[in-house]
């Protein structure tokens, strides 16, 4: 069953999923997938202006994937907002939205995983066993499910993206991955829905985190034999902001997400770390 709301309209089945995105397929149409877990912000939006420069039909989905969240992760408060997200969606010509539920993605019996090897073993990896093997299924079910011509990632999630590129390369998926820059505030935090949890004083630490970032940029491109002096030090001043613990902050090749101490090639400068229990992370292209 298709619901209507203004002009979006809503699906929670595979099958009504497929009946639409058929009937664009008939039509010629270039198809976008801009796959998020909702609560949505300008960040996400952002994905979905820049598919509907690339393709002439986007299907949103909006699925909190549950086999992405560790045990003692933050899935029972992950914010929830589906109806201000249909009409945010609606509100800037989103022509779809699949809000498939648990029991669609994986129904009983469901036993198979995609693992992507080494790239998932890293940064992020460490600290989340399991997160990218729960990304990794969702992305290439959602895929399979849609089938689309483009599928839009935010460089946000610079691990997460690079992930993907891996698996559709590897598995053969015919889609085209594209990435959209990352959506900040007028301070350079990186919106994320995950900002909402955060106080006040919290907040006002988080917006300097993208300064420092900066500035240890400019020192490592000013020096590039020089990567660690730089790091240490935007460690300690992350620390005297108040960032405990801090999970990584590290300059890493930009597509092996191998580290790197000396910037002899394309590089990403990659942080995770806490503000009381909120993860933040960001990254930045040198
Ligand atoms: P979610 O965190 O909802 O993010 C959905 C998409 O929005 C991701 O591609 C993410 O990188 C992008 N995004 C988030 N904040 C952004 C920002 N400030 N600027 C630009 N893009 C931003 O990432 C996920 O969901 C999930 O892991 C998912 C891929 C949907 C699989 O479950």
């Amino acid at each position: 069953m298709t619901t209507q709301t203004k002009g979006i309209a809503v699906v929670r089945t595979i099958t009504d999923l497929r009946a639409t995105v058929a009937t664009w397929r008939a039509a010629g149409h270039r198809i976008a997938l801009v796959p998020t877990m909702g609560a949505l912000h300008d960040g996400h939006l952002g994905l979905v202006r820049a598919s509907f420069e690339h393709c002439d039909r986007t299907v949103v989905s909006l699925f909190v994937n549950p086999t992405q969240f560790g045990p003692t992760e933050d899935l029972s408060i992950y914010p929830r907002a589906e109806a201000e997200d249909i009409a945010k969606l609606d509100a800037i010509g989103t022509p779809l939205l699949y809000a498939p539920s648990a029991d669609i993605m994986y129904p009983p019996g469901f036993i198979t995983s995609v693992t992507v090897g080494k790239l998932t073993e890293r940064l992020c990896g460490l600290t989340r066993p399991g997160h990218f093997s729960g990304v990794a299924t969702v992305v290439t079910k959602l895929l399979m499910q849609v089938q689309p011509d483009e599928a839009l990632f935010g460089e946000k999630d610079y691990q997460q993206l690079q992930i993907i590129r891996r698996l559709v390369a590897d598995l053969d998926i015919p889609v085209r991955i594209r990435s959209v820059a990352t959506v900040r505030d007028e301070f350079g935090l990186a919106l994320s829905s995950r900002n909402k949890l955060l106080k006040p004083d919290q907040l006002a630490v988080a917006q300097q985190l993208n300064r420092v970032l900066t500035e240890i940029a400019a020192a490592i491109r000013a020096q590039p034999d020089q990567v660690r002096k730089p790091v240490l030090d935007g460690l300690t001043r992350l620390q005297s902001l108040g960032f405990a613990p801090i999970d990584y902050l590290v300059l890493v090749d930009d597509e092996t997400l191998e580290q790197l101490d000396h910037f002899d090639r394309p590089a990403r400068l990659m942080v995770a770390g806490y503000l009381g229990p909120t993860r933040l992370i960001d990254n930045l292209s040198l």
